[in-house]
């Protein structure tokens, strides 16, 4: 499947380093601007002067009427501190310039955190933009600042900001999906983040969907990502484009949120009819097996096994999750079906005499991961 064997290589060889388009973001945070009104917000697996994310609320920071907005970066992201030239004084406060007594920061790449909490026409020409947010970054007392540790997203110094914090909007490292996700959850913070949609299956992050913890955003797909130079080139999946920068597509990008959007809300349009034979019912469970989300039939009120994609029209109010992948046996769902099965409307007599050579062609089906559901 496209991109996943990208996805393969983040979480093997811990390759974190995907930077987020500007277009991608734009296009799913349009849907949560009820929610940022007077809150702080916090990007904590982002450099303010690389990330789209803190570009995206920097630059939106006045139209969404944020409170304000906190960005830190990693310590070993390729990027940190590549670009700037700064200075830091006795008490590790960062400048761009070099002040009276600021001492060179060292050549080790050192993590910072940005904190924003109003953003003018500062060099006077006549608009807000990100011209302005790079003049504030540069120039204003306390709003950059470096880390005592590495910047590390579950670090004492960055749970203390994620306290700090209403929502949390990023891509995190995909190689800790989990334990970001946990985090969050054991903060009980709101959260806007992109993930891998093959993480529904994890057993950490399945039932907190199952429970409606959290759910799916709004876009889907496959999405190219920045990737820094250092990074190998590839078959498939991957480009360098004119200006030489490399980039990497990812599948099955999806993003996870906890904060009530209308699309949780849509039914989904249902037209198939239910058939025995069309949807065979698991050996180890009953239910019937549904090949794509569009076939669910729309008069069957029994479990049906979907798949994973499901999820990304989910809507609590329509339908119920009842569980996932495994059947009765505490194995993974299957079903049989023999090659004939389809034509059971010939007589019953000629049918019986074919019943022992139909069971001798029978053929069993494990379907990739299901999630069992209901209609309410
Ligand atoms: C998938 S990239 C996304 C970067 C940025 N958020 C974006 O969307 O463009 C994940 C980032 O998390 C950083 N990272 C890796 N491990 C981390 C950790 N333990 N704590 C905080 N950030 C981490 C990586 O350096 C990388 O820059």
């Amino acid at each position: 499947m496209a991109g996943n064997s990208n996805l393969h290589d983040s979480a093997r060889n811990k390759q974190d380093e995907f930077y987020t388009q500007l277009s991608l973001i734009e296009s799913e945070l349009k849907h949560y601007k009820v929610h940022f009104k007077g809150k702080t917000i916090l990007c904590n697996c982002d450099d303010p002067f690389e990330s789209n994310f803190f570009k995206y609320f920097a630059m939106n920071f006045n139209s969404l009427g944020l409170k304000k907005l906190i960005a830190t970066c990693y310590a070993t992201s390729p990027i940190t501190g590549k670009e700037l030239d700064f200075f830091q004084d006795a008490k590790g406060q960062l400048s761009f310039l070099p002040l009276p007594n600021a001492l060179p920061v060292d050549e080790k790449r050192r993590p910072y955190r940005v904190e924003i909490t109003e953003v003018t026409d500062e060099n006077g020409d006549g608009r807000v933009d990100l011209a302005d947010v790079e003049y504030l970054l540069r120039n204003k007392k306390n709003a950059l600042t470096l880390l005592d540790g590495d910047g590390d997203f579950r670090s004492a110094e960055c749970i203390e900001l994620l306290k700090q914090a209403d929502i949390i909007v990023t891509n995190p490292p995909f190689s800790l999906f989990r334990e970001y996700i946990a985090q969050l959850i054991e903060y009980n913070k709101a959260f806007i983040v992109i993930g891998n949609m093959n993480a529904v299956t994890y057993k950490e992050i399945f039932p907190l969907i199952a429970q409606n913890v959290l759910w799916l955003g709004y876009n889907c797909g496959h999405f190219w990502f920045k990737v820094p130079e250092t990074y190998e080139e590839k078959k498939t999946d991957f480009k360098i484009d004119e200006s030489g920068q490399k980039w990497r597509r990812m599948g099955n990008i999806c993003w996870f949120t906890n904060l009530d959007i209308e699309k949780r809300h849509e039914n989904m349009v249902l037209f198939r009819p239910y058939s025995p034979e069309e949807y065979p019912t698991y050996d180890n469970y009953d239910a019937i097996n549904v090949n794509r989300t569009v076939d669910i039939p729309c008069d069957y009120y029994g479990v049906m096994g979907v798949p994973i994609t499901f999820l990304s029209q989910y809507n609590p109010d329509q339908f119920e999750i009842v569980a996932f992948r495994k059947g009765n046996d505490g194995k993974d769902l299957v079903y049989s079906f023999s090659d004939s099965s389809h034509f059971f409307n010939v007589e019953r007599e000629r049918e019986r005499e074919r019943e022992r050579e139909r069971e001798s062609k029978r053929r069993t089906v494990q379907p990739y991961f299901r999630i069992l559901i209901r209609r309410k």
